[in-house]
């Protein structure tokens, strides 16, 4: 689930934030429920997992939580990008990190009428369950044109998992009372692979930030703990899907020959245009749908206004995003790649706006200082 990966708006005064969520103007072939989910994935031979009856006791929870959280390899010594050896341990991570939480059994806390009030005003709700609906059957899809065994069960694993956030998210509305508008029809992709990068690093970069806003959630105490400890098995199951993809693509990058690598990288760029593009779309069309002000492009901003009561300055909040997202993944193999390029943009920006920085807090200090009483 990517609880942070649409934005969220506190001065949005609609409790329903729907507006067309990632790629959903591209034309395919086919539309979509989960009917068709399902019978994708099992005719490409998915066999659900098998998971434990009835709420869990809490060690059982506990044991999960770590198996999903720490993983090391047993392979020895250098774990070379694109080699057969890193594209196993890979995948093995993924399988051996799977956390067995049954979504219909999660205890969801009784909330607050004032706790109800906040939760069920938060308009991402919609946009997040659209987006699981669609990163679904794209990843299914993309694994059902994959040669690799072990790459397509890691890859149909990950789609199952999108679905359970689907499910994790219907069940949180059911029981809070919120109402979902009518689900889009998804569609089967006519080009998987380009479909599988561009969902891919929607993800690196939504999960990103969420990690950052979802740890600002806890830290304000907004949103009652309980309720913000439900959702972590899924914040750090998008953890562990974004290091999926970025081994994937590092190790496709790595084993490709340099023709066909050369189209890959083109197609890697083109999909980060392409991303910039949609979410500058998106934008647009929040504001052309009243639902903000051009500020609102600036999501992830204004979503840490709506999980906090106080104000958080944009380099504060990128401060705990990097933190957030080298504590996420500092307990898996170091040896395996991690998504790179957004921490390293960010890095970046607040290394940029260090000097800028410094110069606005002696400004503030001369401000201080003038408007202090003399001493002595
Ligand atoms: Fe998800
Ligand atoms: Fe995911």
């Amino acid at each position: 689930m990517r609880v942070g990966c649409r934005p969220v708006n506190a001065g949005i005064s609609s409790s329903r934030l729907d507006v067309p969520a990632a790629n959903a103007h591209i034309r395919t072939d086919m539309t979509d429920n989960s009917d068709l989910f399902t019978a994708k994935m099992a005719a490409i031979g998915f066999a659900p997992p098998e998971l434990p009856d009835g709420l869990p006791p809490p060690e059982a929870l506990e044991a999960a939580d770590r198996t999903s959280r720490f993983w090391t390899s047993d392979h020895a010594g250098e774990l070379r990008v694109g080699t057969p050896d890193h594209r196993r341990e890979a995948c093995k991570m993924f399988r051996e990190t799977f956390n067995p939480y049954r979504p219909a059994v999660i205890a969801w806390p009784q909330l607050s009428p004032d706790m109800l009030r906040r939760v069920t005003s938060l308009p991402i709700w919609d946009i997040a369950v659209h987006t699981e609906g669609r990163a679904r059957l794209r990843f299914a899809s993309y694994a059902a044109i994959t040669p690799t065994p072990e790459i397509r069960d890691a890859l149909m694993l990950n789609a199952w998992e999108e679905n359970r956030h689907k499910e994790v998210l219907s069940n949180l509305a059911k029981t809070y009372g919120i109402a979902l508008g009518p689900e889009p029809a998804y569609r089967v992709p006519r080009d998987p692979e380009w479909m599988y990068l561009v969902t891919g690093y929607c993800e690196c970069i939504d999960s990103f930030f969420a990690f950052g806003l979802f740890e600002l959630a806890r830290r304000s105490g907004f949103f009652p703990l309980a309720l913000v400890q439900t959702f972590e098995p899924v914040i750090q199951e998008e953890c562990r899907h974004i290091l999926l993809f970025a081994n994937l693509v590092a190790w496709q990058r790595a084993s490709l020959p340099w023709w066909r690598r050369i189209v890959f990288e083109l197609r890697v760029a083109a999909a980060w245009v392409y991303i910039a593009w949609e979410r500058l779309v998106l934008a647009r069309s929040m504001k052309s749908n009243g639902m903000g002000t051009g500020q609102d492009s600036n999501f992830t901003m204004s979503s840490a206004q709506a999980v906090t009561p106080v104000e958080i300055g944009v380099r504060d909040l990128m401060t705990i995003c990097l933190e957030e997202n080298d504590r996420r993944f500092a307990g898996y193999d170091a040896r395996l790649v991690r998504p790179k390029a957004i921490p390293a943009l960010v890095r970046l920006g607040l290394f940029l706006t260090r000097p800028w920085t410094r110069k606005r807090r002696s400004d503030d200090a001369g401000r201080i200082d003038e408007g202090s009483p003399a001493g002595g």
